[in-house]
Formats: C-alpha cells, sequence, structure tokens
C-alpha cells in the first residue's frame, strides 16, 4: 500500500489484504481487511503504532523504506493478535535499538506469542506519558475489546486515537478515511458483530469514554486497525452506541437448515405468518448462508427461532454449529424458540429440543414454546406454529 498522510507527522503504513477472505479459519471476510499501522515523526523520537500480519512483513517494511524511516524509537503494541503484531519480530530484526511499549497483559502475551525478550518491553498504564517532543504518547488500557491485553494510545496534540480492533472493519479499501458510510457501516456493523458483540458492556464504556473526549473537543480522528479512519467520529460512535445498547430491536431470525423440507415448510409458513403480522423476520438456511451475514443479524434481533431436523439420532450437526456460534457471540437476543422435525417417536423432538438449548447457555433468553412434527407438518403442526406466531408477535409489536 502507499504511505499515506495521516496528519501532520502521522503516516498510515498499513497493508491492505485485498483478496484475503476468511480470519481466524473461521470469519468470512466479503471484502477483505487492512493491518493498519502509523508512523508518528514528533519533532525528537520517531514512533511506530502496531505492525503488521507474519505473511504481509515484507510489505510492511517495504512501507517504512518508502517513509525514510531510519530509527524507530518506540514501538506501541496496542493488541498482541498477530494480525497487528506478527510483524514485530521482523521489525525489530530491522530497528534493534526500539523500545516496545504494551500494556502488562499484552507484554506477557507478546513474550510467550512471539518470544519478544522481556527487557524489549517496557509496560505503560493510564498515567504513562511518553514525551516524544512536540507530541505526547498517552495510553488507555482498555481491556476486552477483544482480549484481556487491549489498550488505546492517544496523541492529545493531534487528538487522534488508535483504538486496534476497537471500531474497526474488515474492509479493504484505498479510502484512508471514511468517504463512503453505507459501505463502511455495514462493514464495521459486521466486525462489531463477530469481534465485539460478546463484550457489549466494555464496548458501552470505552464508547461513552470517547465521546466525551470528542464533546470536549479533545478527539478528531479515531484510527482503529481495520479498514479507514474515521475524521468523523460521531459516525461510528452513534452506530457503536446503538448495536450495544440495552435493548435489542424488535426482530426475528431463523437459523435453520432441512433435509426433506419438513423443516422449511415450518419455516416457510413461519416466515409468511410474521411477515403478515408487519414483524422483520430473516430466515437464514444453514446451508446456503455466509455466517457473517447471521451475525449482524443478531446485533438487532430480538427472537431466535432455530429450526433442525433431527439426524444421527440428534439436532442437524449445522444447527448445532450455529447455536455454538450465537451462544459465543451473546448476542442481546431476549427469545427463543425451537422447532423441527424427528423420525420415528415423540421423545426425538424433546430431545432435540433440549440438546440443541443446552449449546446455548450464555444467553438470557426467555424460551417460547417449540414446535416438532412427525416426518412432514401436519394440520396440527401449523396450528401449533400459529400459536408460536401470536407468542412471538404479542412479545415483538408494541
Ligand atoms: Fe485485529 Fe484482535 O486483532
Amino acid at each position: 500500500m502507499a504511505v499515506l498522510k495521516v496528519k501532520d507527522n502521522i503516516f498510515a503504513v498499513s497493508t491492505i489484504d485485498w483478496d484475503r477472505r476468511l480470519f481466524d479459519q473461521l470469519i468470512p471476510l466479503p471484502h477483505g481487511t487492512s493491518y493498519n499501522a502509523f508512523v508518528i515523526r514528533a519533532s525528537e523520537k520517531t514512533v511506530l503504532v502496531d505492525t503488521s500480519y507474519p505473511p504481509r512483513t515484507e510489505e510492511f517494511l517495504s512501507n517504512l523504506e518508502e517513509l525514510n524511516v531510519e530509527k524507530i524509537d518506540y514501538i506501541v503494541i496496542n493488541h498482541c493478535e498477530q494480525d497487528h503484531s506478527g510483524a514485530l519480530p521482523k521489525v525489530l530484526e530491522k530497528y534493534p535499538d526500539a523500545q516496545v511499549l504494551a500494556s502488562a497483559k499484552c507484554k506477557e502475551l507478546l513474550m510467550s506469542h512471539l518470544w519478544i525478550p522481556e527487557e524489549k518491553i517496557t509496560a505503560v498504564d493510564n498515567t504513562t506519558q511518553i514525551q516524544l517532543g512536540d507530541k505526547t504518547l498517552t495510553f488507555m488500557i482498555s481491556p476486552w475489546v477483544h482480549w484481556p491485553d487491549t489498550m488505546f494510545t492517544y496523541v492529545p496534540e493531534d487528538k487522534i486515537i488508535f483504538t486496534t480492533d476497537f471500531t474497526g472493519s474488515h474492509l479493504a479499501t484505498s479510502d484512508l478515511f471514511v468517504r463512503d458510510e453505507c459501505l463502511v457501516y455495514e462493514s464495521a456493523k459486521r466486525y462489531y458483530a463477530e469481534i465485539m458483540m460478546p463484550f457489549r458492556a466494555q464496548v458501552k464504556k470505552y464508547t461513552e469514554q470517547l465521546a466525551n473526549m470528542v464533546k470536549e473537543g479533545k478527539l478528531e480522528i479515531i484510527a482503529p486497525s481495520h479498514g479507514p479512519l474515521y475524521d468523523k467520529p460521531e459516525f461510528i460512535l452513534d452506530a457503536y452506541r446503538d448495536w450495544s445498547a440495552d435493548e435489542p430491536k424488535k426482530e426475528v431470525i431463523i437459523p435453520y437448515v432441512s433435509m426433506y423440507n419438513s423443516t422449511g415448510k415450518m419455516v416457510d409458513y413461519l416466515t409468511n405468518k410474521l411477515m403478515e403480522k408487519g414483524i422483520k423476520v430473516t430466515p437464514f438456511n444453514l446451508t446456503q448462508t455466509d455466517l457473517g451475514e447471521l451475525a449482524v443479524s443478531l446485533v438487532d434481533a430480538s427472537t431466535m427461532i432455530v429450526g433442525m431436523p433431527m439426524v444421527l439420532m440428534g439436532p442437524h450437526p449445522a444447527a448445532v454449529y450455529a447455536a455454538t456460534i450465537v451462544n459465543a457471540l451473546r448476542p442481546r437476543l431476549k427469545y427463543v424458540s425451537v422447532i423441527g422435525s424427528y423420525g420415528w417417536a415423540v421423545q426425538q423432538g424433546e430431545k432435540m429440543d433440549e440438546q440443541i438449548k443446552a449449546f446455548i447457555p450464555n444467553l438470557k433468553a426467555e424460551c417460547l414454546t417449540s414446535v416438532f412434527a412427525k416426518g412432514l407438518p401436519t394440520e396440527e403442526t401449523f396450528k401449533k406454529l400459529d400459536m408460536l406466531v401470536e407468542e412471538v408477535a404479542a412479545k415483538n409489536i408494541s
């Protein structure tokens, strides 16, 4: 990537991964991603904020060459995950005099994950100030967005804060700052859903801290470590406030899998009946859907109805996988129901209900009526689905 000027004497030396399509061997990346890093050239010291993902190390080092960075005094590592710190060993080989600055937890992790020698790393905290001449580095230790080591680095003279993953988006773009708000909103929401949603309490806290800094005239640029930077911080802070608020929206999602269309018929019936009631509902066929889209829908949904057939004497593994992911993401869901089809005996439906719910212990959701059919849904099944629709409607129409 080209080296781009962020502010006077602050440069983005980020690497853009236009082609990457999977993160952590789990998260789909429809728009690629970037690993943002920055060089701060103050009057007396030069600082590198974060590095890059190991496969992009050469490109990253050539960015530093392009900027003629001959000496680095400090390397700030805001978060140890290797998409940001992975190039650090090579950077330290090239700049052996640089001192690494990190939170105490990040220091510990850099030593165990990357074998960075202890004496190379200085632990910083909320009281640390590093004088660089005409600029100052200060730090906000901000654990659990999304690791215990995460911190933000703030330069008061430039009113810029480097927030590592917080407010990021997996979006490869040539825009240094947000210019296409619709595209960034969708990408940032997807990123929030996949990475930040399990840590909603911390997200709320840091969102308010940054919003207060904006109100007090102390913050003009938020620079996360993925995707474009925000030169209108309210855009992302308002979105974060909405996504992390206590109350979900009145929306229903139906993640489901069907083998011979018995569960499929039940899902179609439910979807149509909820639509007729004016309730926003989205079915997700788990054999077709992008898991990220399901995650995004969980940011707003109040109600989840999981649908599946019995296979191999238990709930279909695709539904178990989805339930496991939903449980890990800890969405704001308030109501849950299970529907599906079984093969031989009514106890199989009851067992599937119990088994699938055992995969979502993190959800603080009220269980609504579950509905199961032996083979194809019958008139009696549809009557029970009508009752479920009434129950869902009572919870979702104010
Ligand atoms: Fe982008 Fe948690 O690393």
